[in-house]
């Protein structure tokens, strides 16, 4: 009995002490005319379970207040829901004194979905396009070993690459690696770093990334310049890239396809680099610089214009575009090329380095031994003898 009395009370407390709570627990909104208080404000935000019965049951006396048009003027505690749908999807007409275009944006509907993409997708499939080229290159290397030459070397060797050209690839891919590593703690921190190093390492380390990252990235865009100018004319296609894609390379395989300054394989490393370098350094300054550079309400038209959208079943995309909305699209965009490109580069540090014997002295030092030559670029080399041979005036040795 004396278990079921306290039973009993037990449940009558349970469901009476919400209500003694709330009752208790009330705000007083005389100052705002029985509108919403900062006191419910903050409740919400500490997360608790906050009594919105007053918005609907007491709108307020919008008779008494300042008129709308009125400076500081109100709708008493009403709500226009016009008004907040014109300011959500910015088709409302503010006007501002300061700030011009930014300003005029109150509310900025799409920053969650660009901040859901960022925390979400971006990080999921970023993250497993690198660790999954890491993860093929292990296997490659474990299937196929390392490409080795087949010849002896001759102890003869020719220059590969001039000191100007070592210089622009090394200042390009040690940028690179920098504006990679600061990039993905800048992503990547608040996941990895903050739970195990604490709050303080992490933003240490976010601000010191941050620096390198919009410091380096000169350095990423002269060496990019120096790159094209200097490799183009050597990257343009012709007919030897298809024996080289016929014969898979060498990769797969002990063939060894004929080629010029740069194969087939190569030229593509050349031009994933140039083309989403660049497209990564034109979103990179457009973020560098904010709201100066809105790229992509003009690419968007550009493209509708083609018809590119319908090609793939789409909507024509949205060419009137907030300055937030611009900022966003190009962190994204950024984002994404440099996963791309970061997935493309570590197979081309592979292969420049344990993937390929003999790859790393091109770079290294610029000399490569003419059997090595020989065998990844014979075309390449016996123009070189030749025009060695008429610069000396001696005949070219045959083959
Ligand atoms: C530690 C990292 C790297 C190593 C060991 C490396 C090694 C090499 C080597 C050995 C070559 C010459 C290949 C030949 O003689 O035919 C080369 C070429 C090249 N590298 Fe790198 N590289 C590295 C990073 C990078 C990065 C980060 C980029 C660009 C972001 C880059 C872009 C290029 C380009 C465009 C070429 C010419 C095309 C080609 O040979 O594929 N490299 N690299």
């Amino acid at each position: 009995m004396i278990r079921v009395l306290l039973a009993a009370a037990f449940s009558a407390l349970v469901f009476v002490s919400p209500v003694v709570a709330q009752e208790t627990s009330q705000p007083d909104r005389s100052a705002t005319g029985g509108a919403q208080t900062l006191e419910d404000i903050l409740a919400r935000q500490r997360g608790e379970n906050v009594d919105s019965e007053f918005r609907s049951s007491n709108i307020g006396d919008p008779s008494s207040a300042a008129g709308i048009a009125q400076q500081l003027g109100t709708l008493g505690g009403a709500s226009d829901a016009e008004v907040w749908r014109a300011l959500r999807y910015g088709s409302s007409d503010v006007t501002v004194s300061a700030g011009g275009d930014v300003a005029r944006v109150l509310v900025q509907d799409g920053g969650m979905a660009w901040l859901e993409f960022r925390e979400g997708p971006l990080r999921t499939y970023g993250g497993y396009a690198l660790l999954g080229v890491l993860v093929l290159l292990v296997l490659f290397y474990l299937l196929r070993g390392r490409i080795k030459l087949d010849e002896e070397l001759t102890g003869r060797t020719v220059t590969r690459f001039k000191a100007i050209e070592r210089f622009a690839h090394w200042l390009l891919a040690g940028s690179f690696i920098l504006l990679g590593i600061t990039g993905l703690l800048v992503l990547f921190g608040r996941v990895f770093i903050l739970p195990t190093f604490g709050p303080e390492v992490n933003s240490y380390l976010l601000i010191g990334s941050k620096w390198v990252h919009n410091n380096v990235s000169w350095a990423f865009m002269l060496g990019l310049v120096m790159v094209f100018v200097m490799w183009v004319i050597h990257n343009i296609p012709n007919r030897t890239d298809l024996t080289w894609f016929a014969q898979g390379g060498g990769i797969i395989g002990n063939n060894h396809p004929p080629a010029k300054k740069f194969n087939a394989g190569q030229k593509i490393i050349f031009w994933s680099v140039i083309l989403l370098g660049g497209s990564i350094s034109i979103s990179g300054l457009s973020l560098l610089f904010p709201f100066e550079l809105p790229l992509f309400a003009k690419t968007f038209a550009a493209l509708n214009s083609l018809g590119a959208p319908g090609w793939i079943g789409m909507e024509p995309l949205p060419t009137v575009l907030s300055p937030q909305e611009e900022m966003q699209l190009a962190q994204a965009w950024h984002a994404i090329v440099s996963f791309v490109l970061m997935a493309i580069i570590i197979a081309h540090i592979y292969i420049g380095s344990v993937g390929m014997e003999g790859a790393y002295d091109a770079m290294g030092s610029g000399e490569v031994d003419e059997a090595w030559a020989h065998q990844h670029h014979s075309i390449w080399l016996d123009d070189l003898k030749k025009s060695q041979a008429e610069e000396t005036g001696t005949a070219a040795p045959a083959e």
